[in-house]
């Protein structure tokens, strides 16, 4: 039998019309694979978002500041990073083959590591930096109140070693001006004894201000001090151009010595105004922190390099051409004897800030 060509045509349509139908049904199904994998796959970066956001709030929610470096530049940064200036703190240690260390800029102390990513993300470096400024401050202050116990220790020795022959000498030069003496021999005599009271008044002064001492507390407004030093202090400021910005945020009473700290505060405001050369402002702050009232003196004068900082607090430490060096000796032990503290802040060509914590209770 033979097969019209009509037939074999009809054949090949209905195999044609068969095939592509197959072909739009696994179109239809890879479409519908593909809507799914789709939809999974923008599931899945929904899910991956949300993690990242997870961890990003983890991480800001650390009080550590965390930086991860990608080739020196920041890939990413948590708020506790951001809020300790960090970019000032990398670029200090950037360069560095240290991986760990302390560093300092104008607002603190800061203790950073760094270490390297691991499995994948080779070349990316991960730093860490806490704030311990507060930690340093207080090593520094134990060190400083260590340090000048100690001084003091041994310069009221000296004193009192020294005080004993000048006992002895003031005896026998009065035993001496008792017998017959030329006139001028007489004179001698009286510059001796001139030089001999002028030593003991040394010693004396030493042996007061480095002795604990017993203070005459009563409670008062520290602010009517702080007026009072002012008015006293106003001629010398107006004639140095110094402007003063005084302002008070604790008015209540505490218990302190009101002549030894008119005696700290007058140290310290004559030390703001020899550090302003010309023009200058000091700024006088009084507030209330945890159990101390606060006194804050700002200076925009020459500020301190890190090594004069450490060592202001040292009897007859100075810088001055005619400094004794004993101003912030004296005004530690008098705020140490109120069992409190001070902390300083300097910038070298910036200024410098006093903290001078007082207890608002009587100490026992
Ligand atoms: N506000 C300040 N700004 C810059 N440096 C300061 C400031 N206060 C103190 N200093 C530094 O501290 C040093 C010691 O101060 P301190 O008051 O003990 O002694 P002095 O002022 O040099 O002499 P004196 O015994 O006459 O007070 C100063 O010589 C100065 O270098
Ligand atoms: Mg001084």
């Amino acid at each position: 039998m033979v097969i019209s060509e009509t037939e074999l045509l009809k054949d090949a349509f209905s195999e044609f019309a068969r095939a592509s139908d197959s072909i739009i049904n696994y179109y239809n199904v890879l479409e519908t694979q593909i809507r799914l994998l789709k939809e999974e796959v923008e599931k899945k970066n929904r899910e991956l978002e949300r993690a990242k956001e997870y961890l990003h709030n983890i991480l800001d929610s650390v009080p550590m500041g965390i930086v991860v470096l990608d080739q020196k530049s920041i890939s990413f940064i948590n708020k506790a990073a951001e809020r300790l200036d960090s970019n000032r703190i990398i670029d200090s240690f950037n360069g560095s083959t240290d991986k760990s260390g302390v560093v300092k800029n104008g607002r603190g102390y800061y203790r950073w590591k760094k270490d390297m990513l691991q499995n994948g993300f080779k070349g990316k470096e991960v730093l860490i930096i806490e704030d311990v400024t507060e930690f340093e401050k207080m090593k520094e202050r134990l060190d400083r109140d260590e340090r000048l116990k100690a001084m003091g220790e041994m310069a009221a020795r000296i004193a009192h070693e020294i005080k004993n022959p000048l006992g002895s000498m003031v005896l026998f030069l009065s035993m001496l001006s008792d017998g017959k003496l030329r006139k001028k021999d007489k004179k001698y005599v009286e510059y001796i004894r001139f030089g001999i009271q002028t030593i003991d008044r040394i010693i004396n002064n030493i042996l007061s201000y480095t002795r604990p001492k017993t203070l005459a507390l009563k409670k008062e407004k520290i602010t009517k001090v702080i007026e009072d030093i002012l008015e006293f202090m106003m001629p010398s400021i107006l004639s140095r151009n110094i402007d003063i910005n005084y302002r008070v945020e604790y008015h209540g009473t505490s218990f302190f010595d009101p002549d030894m700290m008119k005696l700290v505060l007058m140290n310290f405001f004559s030390n703001a105004m020899d550090a302003i050369k010309g023009r200058g402002l000091i700024k006088i702050d009084v507030r209330e922190e945890q159990g101390y009232i606060v006194i804050v003196i700002n200076d925009n004068g020459i500020g301190m390099d890190d090594d004069t900082r450490k060592n202001i607090f040292n009897p007859f430490f100075t810088t001055k051409d005619k400094g004794v060096g004993l101003g912030l000796f004296i005004v530690h032990n008098i705020v140490h004897a109120h069992k409190g503290y001070i902390e300083v802040e300097s910038q070298e060509g910036v200024g410098t800030t006093f903290f001078v914590y007082l207890p608002k209770e009587r100490q026992q």
